[in-house]
């Protein structure tokens, strides 16, 4: 039975849901403990269900929500690949869970050194020469680069140089992080292949540019294959070039940034390293530096002497601190242990398989949705659903459609570049038959926008909630139920 009615209006009232015994020994109740003057004068109207109400109630709403675990995910840029539960498992063992942050350094040594071997994985995977393990994702990461390539800035006398370039198919977190640092954005064009425009770049560099901000393989999937020469061009003029790891997965064991000729950059633990993230948990995004830029990274800088390893805040260039204590440990752990299982070969592999299953739903699919830019992916593509136009289908009509298989949709409307996109991203942890079924939803879907688009339009049929106007929902936000007394919906108590 599925009673999609809201817990305020289960209550009944006179039910309870506790069942201790009343104590003699004195104790205190929650508002007991509180200042009077800060307490409410009517006590909230909360509502009265029995236990076992309570616990249908969270265990059905618990099943409402996606998540890799109970469905595909191809949610293009955001690698949402299995994440092993040993991973969690190991990562809350009491040692690393009960840890305080203020231990002192000799006695945490072992989970220094673990964060000290995560360092060094981080350095060869990448080409870098010193990682900080401390934001908390990946855009923190590409604020704190920014601090960085500030500060190196200053320490050169260049604060001239103000202007950041980011090409037009970038995730919207590099313009956005560039501005809070304080540089200007100048958009680089796109070639007709989906890569970097080389012929507009020349054209922007010049003595204000303080760097290049670019992901390879770029947010169309496409590896930027002139990456050597984009990077003399930019050394050339001055400038940095920045890497935005997120699409690490894709170049695991097969190239690395360090070599492509960048200078710092960010990852995203919580993808590439299968560390649950989105509705799943917290992120880390940490920072490689090459030498030059090694004194600007942010406090603490994890050291060692002879007694052991310390946190180093000597360091007068440091950018200072950029997150509490030492960045989101147990993040970290479950990427170090995901390393640790992988092995260099397994990282190479995974690279290989997440490419794989790109191209070959790229393949499949490009028979029922145009494909702008066709040729070989790394591991995502971006169609478009430009050619369901006639039919008065648009991509979120089919992302909506997806919801109704149990299908988390892809990104749709980014890259902001290719008209009605949709970005699949299928990571490698996904088997032949799970990508067929999808295959035979798109081609199912694609059937419908062709006989009967008014299936697609008014989807999804299956969800709790069906279509909702995104533009008012966005603009007028109702974040809180409310009873029909007050206006609420009584039904959705929206
Ligand atoms: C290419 C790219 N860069 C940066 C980010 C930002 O990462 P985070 O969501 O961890 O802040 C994302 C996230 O989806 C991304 O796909």
């Amino acid at each position: 039975m599925n009673d999609s009615r809201l817990i305020f209006e289960k209550s009944i009232p006179g039910k309870r849901a506790w069942l201790l015994p009343a104590t003699a020994v004195p104790h205190y109740t929650a508002s007991q403990s509180i200042n009077a003057a800060i307490l409410r004068e009517i006590p909230p109207d909360f509502p009265e269900l029995s236990e076992i109400d309570v616990v249908r109630h969270y265990t059905q709403l618990s099943s409402l929500n996606h998540g890799v675990d109970n469905g595909f995910y191809p949610l293009g840029s955001c690698t949402m690949k299995y994440n092993p539960k040993i991973n969690e498992d190991l990562a809350a063992i009491p040692e690393f869970q009960h840890l305080h942050p203020l231990v002192p350094e000799k006695m945490a040594q072992g989970t220094l050194s673990l964060l000290a071997e995560m360092e060094d994985y981080l350095k060869a995977i990448t080409g870098m020469d010193a990682f900080t393990l401390q934001p908390a994702a990946g855009a923190h990461g590409e604020l704190t680069s920014l601090f960085i390539l500030k500060a190196y800035l200053r320490s050169r006398s260049q604060e001239k140089r103000t202007k950041v370039l980011v090409p037009a198919s970038a995730h919207g977190t590099n313009p956005a992080s560039a501005a809070m640092a304080g540089f200007e954005i100048i958009t680089v064009k796109c070639s007709t292949e989906g890569l970097v425009d080389l012929a507009h770049l020349k054209t922007l560099l010049n003595e204000d540019i303080a760097a290049l901000m670019l992901t390879n393989p770029n947010t169309l999937g496409l590896f930027e294959r002139d990456i050597y020469q984009i990077a003399a061009m930019v050394h050339q003029a001055g400038g940095l070039l920045y890497y935005d790891g997120a699409n690490l997965n894709a170049i695991m064991g097969l190239t690395r940034p360090g070599d492509m000729g960048f200078d710092l950059m960010h990852l995203n633990l919580h993808k590439t390293f299968a560390a649950p993230h989105g509705g799943g948990g917290p992120g880390a995004g940490p920072v490689g530096v090459k030498d030059f830029l090694k004194p600007f990274l942010p406090l603490p800088v994890l050291a060692k002497n002879s007694s052991g390893y310390y946190w180093d805040y000597q360091r007068p260039h440091s950018i200072g601190k950029i997150h509490g204590f030492y960045g989101n440990l147990a993040v970290t752990l479950k990427a170090l242990l995901y390393i640790k299982a992988m092995g260099a070969e397994g990282l190479t592999q995974v690279s290989r398989d997440a490419v794989l299953n790109a191209n070959y739903l790229r393949v499949k699919l490009r028979q029922y949705f145009e494909l702008p830019y066709n040729r070989p992916c790394m591991h995502e593509f971006v169609l478009s659903a430009n050619n369901l136009k006639p039919y008065h289908v648009r991509a979120l009509d089919i992302a909506k459609r997806l919801l109704d298989f149990g299908i988390h949709p892809p990104t749709i409307y980014f890259p902001l570049i290719v008209e009605e996109a949709m970005m699949f991203e299928p990571t490698e942890t996904e088997g032949l038959d799970t990508l067929n079924d999808f295959i035979e939803i798109m081609h199912q879907i694609y059937q419908e926008a062709v006989d009967s688009p008014a299936e697609l339009t008014s989807a999804p049929h299956r969800t709790p909630i069906t279509r909702v106007d995104e533009t008012l929902a966005a603009r007028n936000p109702k974040l809180r139920w409310k009873p029909a007394n007050e206006g609420g919906n009584e039904k959705s108590g929206l």
